[in-house]
């Protein structure tokens, strides 16, 4: 496995790999790798013959109230993930590598980024798809792999990856859960053992949307009513938001009659968590 930090290396190392047929696939992170990005990485392996992980806490998608300080950075342990899971190239650059100069020219994804995390996370979307299309551009990935936990940034990055006409495909794979159903995450890291229980109040109201769906209840604000009723169980627990949207255009929906995303963000202790399902009125 090679580690760069570099874009020239990396490039270099991708382009050999492109002589020799290679199909290139990305699963970008910022590190912390748990067992969420393990199965992106198994997808890309599974799907992909040449798979690049970039790890790079990129400081411009975080807001000045954010966790970018404190975000946990543990390279070695991330090293060792990727070399276990044969991964060919990590690049990890460095700031300077990624924003040489004042970074004039951001990528913006409009209607998508008004609501959800989009509403509260000013700048954020931004930053991100920004630093996914030079990625993009640096790695020249064939696939790139995202989770669902993070419904809105695959579904903005898709957007722009059609509307920029980068060649490349967005593969989405399925949100790793732990056993009570709390979705992984590297911010789970900062609960302490009773908010990390307290935790498991997130899925708990996202199934309680599925069952209400299932006995034939559509009215969004019912279903949001009782989920907030689950959360406001949970001491300490504030919600940021409880949505649900058309999965295809993320816009508030008052009967669930088609495709729906919900999704939720809540704050316990010191971590901001999302998660989301996707439910069909059509389907039981
Ligand atoms: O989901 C993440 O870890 C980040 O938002 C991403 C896609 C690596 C961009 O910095």
């Amino acid at each position: 496995m090679k580690v760069t930090k570099t874009i020239a290396s990396v490039r270099k190392h991708i382009a050999a790999a492109r002589s020799d047929g290679k199909i290139i696939g990305l699963v970008p992170t910022m590190g912390a790798l748990h067992i969420g990005h393990i199965s992106l990485i198994e997808n890309a392996r599974e799907k992909t013959d040449f798979v690049v992980v970039s790890i790079f806490v990129n400081p411009a998608q975080f807001g000045p109230a954010d966790d970018f300080k404190r975000y946990p950075r543990p390279i070695k342990k991330d090293l060792k993930i990727c070399r276990e899971h044969g991964v060919n190239i990590v690049f990890c650059p460095t700031t300077k590598q990624m924003y040489p100069s004042e970074n004039l020219t951001w990528a913006n994804v409009e209607k998508l980024t008004e609501h959800l995390c989009g509403r509260s996370r000013t700048g954020h979307f931004k930053a991100v798809i920004t630093v996914c299309a030079k990625l993009f551009n640096i790695v020249q990935p064939d696939m790139v792999f995202f989770g669902r936990k993070d419904a809105q940034q695959a579904i903005v990055v898709k957007q722009m990856v059609a509307d920029l006409n980068f060649p490349l495909k967005i593969v989405v794979c399925p949100t790793i859960r732990e056993p009570d159903g709390l979705a992984v995450s590297s911010r789970n890291k900062y609960l302490n053992p009773k908010q990390r229980k307290q935790a498991a109040c997130l899925y708990e109201s996202l199934q309680k949307s599925k069952q209400m769906v299932e006995q034939g209840v559509t009215d969004t604000k019912k279903i949001i009513r009782q989920m907030k009723n689950i959360i406001l169980q949970t001491p300490h627990a504030k919600i940021e938001y409880i949505e649900i949207v058309d999965v295809k255009t993320l816009q508030p929906l008052k009967r669930i009659d088609r495709k729906a995303l919900v999704a939720i963000a809540v704050k316990i202790g010191p971590a901001r968590l999302i998660d989301n399902i996707l439910l069909d009125a059509g389907r039981k």
